[in-house]
């Protein structure tokens, strides 16, 4: 414990994300806990993760985490299903007790599965999700834990985040890929009620989704869910909580352009930010 490089300090809530996605999540974080100070960290340059492998995935995240931690974060969130499925675990497990044993770091999957239970009545649930986090099982193992009654179907849809990133979300082009993905779901297994969002990107889809799902499926995005279990976590554990820092702010950190951040970010977000670009 003595050798750790990093010990418990008082400093923001670090928000990591592959790229813009977790805004989404963070969005939903601060309108919850809006007073503690936050720092968000996209990692643009090396976007999407979604398709890369688990060593290259654990890889990016680590270092996202150990700079967040330099940033003085005695907590980071990895607001990115795809690092949640592929890294999280081997960073609490092998690296924190290491590195950091008195930090933490939190995913968003565990907090997204918790709320299945209740909302699916015909105990038949469809995911949607990065092919990574489709890949990687993590989503029908935590339901399957928490929930071995229930079946889970899974669609990868590859083509989502770069329509999302390029800003095509709204467009027809969209239409095409939303019903493509949504019916193959839905096709595979039609006792779906609940489909869960398990990408940080995809409640940018939400209009198109509502009308793509029958009435009567519901739609989980995972933002109100994570930043309701945060609060939760933070009211079990004081000796965390008493080291976020409470200022209210906001720091936007890119591995990519801060320009190119600052402009897409604000789709995300609905208000204009000011970034800063840092390297990995
Ligand atoms: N933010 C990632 C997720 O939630 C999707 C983007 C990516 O593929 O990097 O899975």
């Amino acid at each position: 414990m003595g050798n750790a490089r990093f010990d418990l300090t008082a400093g923001p809530i670090g928000v990591f994300d592959s790229g813009y996605g977790g805004l989404t999540i963070l969005e939903k974080i601060r309108s919850r806990l809006p007073s503690y100070d936050y720092v968000y960290l996209g990692d643009n340059a090396r976007t999407p993760y979604g398709t890369r492998s688990f060593d290259i995935v654990y890889e990016f995240t680590l270092q996202a985490v150990v700079r967040l931690f330099e940033l003085g974060c005695p907590l980071v969130i990895l607001a990115c299903n795809t690092a949640s499925a592929k890294a999280l675990r081997s960073i609490q497990q092998q690296d924190l007790p290491v590195i950091a044993p008195s930090r933490r770091v939190l995913g968003v999957i565990r907090p997204t599965a918790e709320c299945v239970g209740s909302m699916t009545v015909s105990r038949h649930v469809g995911l949607l999700a990065t092919p990574g986090t489709v890949r990687s099982q993590s989503y029908p193992m935590e339901l399957h834990k928490l929930f071995p009654d229930i079946a889970v179907t899974s669609v990868a849809c590859p083509m989502w985040v770069p329509l999302i990133e390029n800003r095509e979300a709204a467009g027809p082009g969209a239409d095409y890929f939303v019903n493509k993905y949504v019916g193959q779901l839905l096709g595979a297994d039609p006792a779906i009620d609940t489909v869960i969002l398990g990408c940080t990107h995809y409640p940018l889809l939400m209009d198109k989704l509502s009308k793509a799902v029958p009435q009567g499926v519901r739609l989980l995005a995972q933002g109100g869910h994570v930043a309701e279990s945060l609060a939760d976590y933070l009211r079990r554990h004081p000796e965390i909580e008493e080291k976020c820092c409470k200022g209210g702010s906001c720091t936007y950190l890119t591995t990519e352009s801060a320009e190119c951040f600052e402009e897409n970010a604000s789709v995300f977000l609905n208000e204009p930010v000011t970034a800063r670009t840092i390297q990995l």
